[in-house]
């Protein structure tokens, strides 16, 4: 299946995930640097200090994305190392290393994609009530302004925030994302309003700020739904359940995007959370509606229904469905339902921001065998292949991750990488998925007529990669 000759192929990663913490170099604290020294917070004690020493060993790194031919890289700023207090002096160390980023990425024919916040909230600023502060907006905003003065005559392509309905609901309810909060439903609404002015008047300042045309998104993640059928009844059952408000949580698709790409919050959601709504100013949804150019998606798996004799959505029992390492259903038409349901309710083209699996890779051979990962991304990208198909602009694919990382808090166990990093060593190897990936870039389609296991070997036939020594 050939993809349109517009379309970007790319991976991503962020910076608390990879770089090593930002207080190491002239940056400062993050509330995940302080959610990492609370005992028992993050799997086998695992935390963000050195992780793939990104900070250090991005010109190798770089290197490896040139090899296997990325068109563009999904990173992203973190504002304590650009902004230690996150207000006020600049860490202009922390500047220079995404400066140097960026270069080295323009050198290899990479676009860099820069996400302005992937989750690494400034503990200085959480110390002063952190998204709770309507101030917050500003905050974010003049630390934007200052990312896109430096950068954006060579990066056109940005993301304000991502996955808000994560660092909300994970972070400020459940508590198990930083800062590790369980505030209750008023607060944490309060929280993500302020997180939507923060989106809007990052556009603004992207917009004013940048020395080029300027590419603007934001990343949104959610849950589901899809039909178990190709039935009419079925479609509008799980096209509804897709947007309908089902419970007082962050997870419903419409919070976040609704406002930022309609302008008001969904009714039902309104209606649900009642008396805990924030207090909105009378110019808030005008803030937070800005023009943007592309829907960012945070995709991963779905769930199958089809319409009860009410019309709603049923979920199917599909206890036959693999599974990744994060426990998460291998459900690969979720990229045909997922942009193709984005689009026809917000009409933007769709960017697949993030896409990939966890995978228990072993580095014990010459090859790395990640043979389910490569079966995983075939199956995904040819259910995108079909929304395409089938009319939906979906301008690029952006695989998570280009390699492993830490994964939150669940640590370093779980593996999403098209490139293996041996924690203890440092030393990177690119899994079978890294030479396939290279294949289906250059051809700029899925090699269906290829036998997988060719591909999934990884050999150099298959993909016309010169492999590295082992
Ligand atoms: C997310 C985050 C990523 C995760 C990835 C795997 O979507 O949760 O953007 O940082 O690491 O999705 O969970």
């Amino acid at each position: 299946m050939k993809f349109p000759d517009t379309f970007v192929w790319g991976a991503a990663a962020s910076s608390y995930q990879i770089e090593g913490a930002a207080c190491h170099a002239g940056g400062g604290l993050s509330i995940w640097d302080m959610l990492g020294r609370q005992p028992g917070r993050i799997a086998n004690g695992d935390t963000g200090d050195i992780a793939c020493d990104h900070y250090h060993r991005y010109p190798q790194d770089v290197d490896l994305m040139a090899r296997i031919g990325l068109q563009a890289y999904r990173f992203s700023v973190s504002w304590p190392r650009v902004l230690p207090q996150g207000i006020g002096a600049v860490n202009q160390a922390g500047l220079d290393f995404y400066d140097s980023l960026v270069d080295a990425l323009l050198e290899k024919n990479i676009d860099p994609w820069i996400t302005l916040f992937h989750w690494d909230f400034p503990y200085d600023l959480y110390c002063r009530g952190g998204w709770l502060n309507r101030d917050s907006a500003d905050w974010f905003a003049d630390y934007t302004g200052i990312v896109v003065d430096r950068l954006s005559d060579r990066v056109s392509h940005w993301c304000t925030l991502n996955e808000p309905q994560v660092y909300i609901q994970l972070g400020h309810v459940e508590g198990r994302h930083a800062p590790g909060l369980q505030m209750g439903m008023r607060e944490a609404l309060l929280a993500g309003h302020h997180t939507l002015l923060a989106h809007g008047k990052a556009v603004q300042a992207i917009r004013q700020n940048s020395k080029q045309r300027a590419w603007v998104g934001a990343t949104n993640t959610g849950s589901y739904y899809m039909p178990d059928s190709d039935r009419e009844v079925d479609i509008e059952a799980a096209r509804k359940r897709n947007f309908d408000f089902v419970g007082r949580h962050f997870f419903n698709n419409t919070w976040f995007a609704d406002p930022m790409l309609l302008g008001r919050y969904p009714e039902d959601g309104v209606e649900l959370f009642a008396a805990d709504m924030p207090p909105i100013a009378e110019d808030d949804l005008q803030t937070i509606c800005q023009p943007l150019d592309y829907f960012g998606a945070n995709i991963y798996f779905g769930h199958y229904g089809r319409a009860g004799s009410d019309g709603e959505f049923e979920e199917t029992d599909k206890p036959d469905l693999a599974h990744t390492e994060m426990g998460w259903p291998i459900t690969p038409e979720v990229l045909y339902w997922g942009p193709r349901f984005y689009y026809e309710r917000y009409g933007l083209p769709v960017v697949i921001t993030e896409n990939g699996m966890a995978g228990a890779d072993v580095d014990d051979a010459d090859h790395i065998d990640d043979e389910k990962r490569i079966r995983f991304h075939h199956a995904y990208l040819s259910a995108l292949a079909r929304a395409v198909e089938d009319g939906v602009p979906c301008a690029g694919y952006l695989l998570w991750s280009i390699m492993d990382n830490f994964e939150w808090a669940e640590g370093y166990a779980k593996r999403f990488g098209l490139v293996y990093v041996d924690y203890a060593s440092q030393r990177r190897k690119l899994k079978n998925s890294a030479y396939w990936y290279s294949h289906v870039i250059a051809g700029n389609r899925l090699h269906d007529d290829r036998p997988l296991e060719l591909a999934c070997a990884g050999t150099e036939v298959a993909t016309g990669l010169k492999r590295e020594s082992a």
